[in-house]
Protein backbone atom coordinates (compact mmCIF):
# COMPACT_ATOMS: atom_id res chain seq x y z
CA UNK A 1 0.00 0.00 0.00
CA UNK A 2 1.51 3.00 -0.92
CA UNK A 3 1.78 6.13 1.37
CA UNK A 4 -1.48 8.66 1.29
CA UNK A 5 -0.41 12.29 1.28
CA UNK A 6 -3.10 15.22 2.51
CA UNK A 7 -3.27 17.35 -0.10
CA UNK A 8 -4.38 20.88 0.20
CA UNK A 9 -6.04 23.62 -2.14
CA UNK A 10 -5.85 27.24 -1.25
CA UNK A 11 -8.57 28.55 -3.31
CA UNK A 12 -11.18 26.43 -2.06
CA UNK A 13 -9.78 25.25 1.43
CA UNK A 14 -10.76 21.54 0.85
CA UNK A 15 -8.06 19.19 0.86
CA UNK A 16 -7.94 15.48 0.14
CA UNK A 17 -5.88 12.09 0.83
CA UNK A 18 -4.17 11.02 -2.27
CA UNK A 19 -2.15 8.21 -2.66
CA UNK A 20 1.19 8.67 -3.57
CA UNK A 21 1.67 7.66 -7.23
CA UNK A 22 -2.03 9.02 -8.00
CA UNK A 23 -2.30 11.65 -10.85
CA UNK A 24 -2.98 14.43 -8.16
CA UNK A 25 -6.19 16.00 -10.72
CA UNK A 26 -7.38 12.49 -11.30
CA UNK A 27 -7.28 12.02 -7.24
CA UNK A 28 -8.87 14.82 -6.11
CA UNK A 29 -11.39 14.84 -8.80
CA UNK A 30 -12.56 11.72 -7.91
CA UNK A 31 -13.06 12.83 -4.24
CA UNK A 32 -15.32 15.92 -5.78
CA UNK A 33 -12.88 18.90 -6.65
CA UNK A 34 -13.17 19.94 -9.89
CA UNK A 35 -10.04 20.59 -10.95
CA UNK A 36 -9.46 21.88 -14.79
CA UNK A 37 -8.11 19.08 -16.94
CA UNK A 38 -7.82 18.36 -20.68
CA UNK A 39 -5.01 16.36 -22.08
CA UNK A 40 -4.09 14.69 -18.76
CA UNK A 41 -0.99 14.07 -20.10
CA UNK A 42 1.88 16.95 -19.02
CA UNK A 43 0.85 18.83 -22.33
CA UNK A 44 -1.50 21.82 -22.37
CA UNK A 45 -0.96 23.49 -18.90
CA UNK A 46 -4.69 23.65 -18.21
CA UNK A 47 -3.80 22.08 -15.17
CA UNK A 48 -1.32 24.26 -14.42
CA UNK A 49 -0.96 25.52 -10.65
CA UNK A 50 1.87 26.18 -7.91
CA UNK A 51 3.07 24.55 -4.96
CA UNK A 52 2.92 26.44 -1.99
CA UNK A 53 4.32 23.98 0.62
CA UNK A 54 5.62 20.39 0.26
CA UNK A 55 6.99 17.60 -2.73
CA UNK A 56 5.69 16.27 -5.08
CA UNK A 57 7.40 14.24 -8.30
CA UNK A 58 6.32 13.72 -11.96
CA UNK A 59 4.28 10.23 -12.70
CA UNK A 60 5.15 11.46 -16.09
CA UNK A 61 7.98 14.06 -17.11
CA UNK A 62 5.66 17.13 -18.73
CA UNK A 63 6.35 17.54 -22.60
CA UNK A 64 9.98 19.72 -22.53
CA UNK A 65 9.41 23.20 -22.82
CA UNK A 66 5.41 23.13 -21.67
CA UNK A 67 7.04 25.33 -18.43
CA UNK A 68 9.73 27.39 -18.32
CA UNK A 69 12.91 27.53 -16.17
CA UNK A 70 11.76 30.49 -14.38
CA UNK A 71 8.35 28.41 -13.53
CA UNK A 72 9.35 25.33 -12.46
CA UNK A 73 12.15 27.19 -10.25
CA UNK A 74 8.89 28.65 -8.99
CA UNK A 75 6.89 25.48 -8.17
CA UNK A 76 4.88 25.81 -10.47
CA UNK A 77 3.36 22.11 -11.59
CA UNK A 78 0.84 20.52 -13.96
CA UNK A 79 -0.95 18.58 -11.12
CA UNK A 80 -2.56 16.22 -13.57
CA UNK A 81 0.71 14.43 -14.26
CA UNK A 82 1.77 14.87 -10.73
CA UNK A 83 1.26 13.17 -7.59
CA UNK A 84 2.30 14.19 -3.85
CA UNK A 85 5.69 12.60 -1.99
CA UNK A 86 4.62 14.89 0.98
CA UNK A 87 1.73 16.01 2.49
CA UNK A 88 1.11 19.27 0.19
CA UNK A 89 -0.75 22.95 -0.61
CA UNK A 90 -1.51 24.22 -3.69
CA UNK A 91 -2.68 27.59 -4.61
CA UNK A 92 -3.86 28.57 -8.57
CA UNK A 93 -1.36 29.76 -10.94
CA UNK A 94 -1.89 33.03 -10.19
CA UNK A 95 -2.38 33.55 -6.58
S1 LIG B 1 -4.31 18.46 -18.25
FE1 LIG B 1 -2.99 18.95 -19.88
S2 LIG B 1 -1.11 19.38 -18.90
FE2 LIG B 1 -2.39 18.66 -17.32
Amino acid sequence: MNKVHKVTFTNTGASYNIEQGESIVKSSNNQGASLPFSCMQGMCTTCVAKIIDGDFKYIEEPELGILTESEIKNNVVLLCVATPITDLTISSYNE
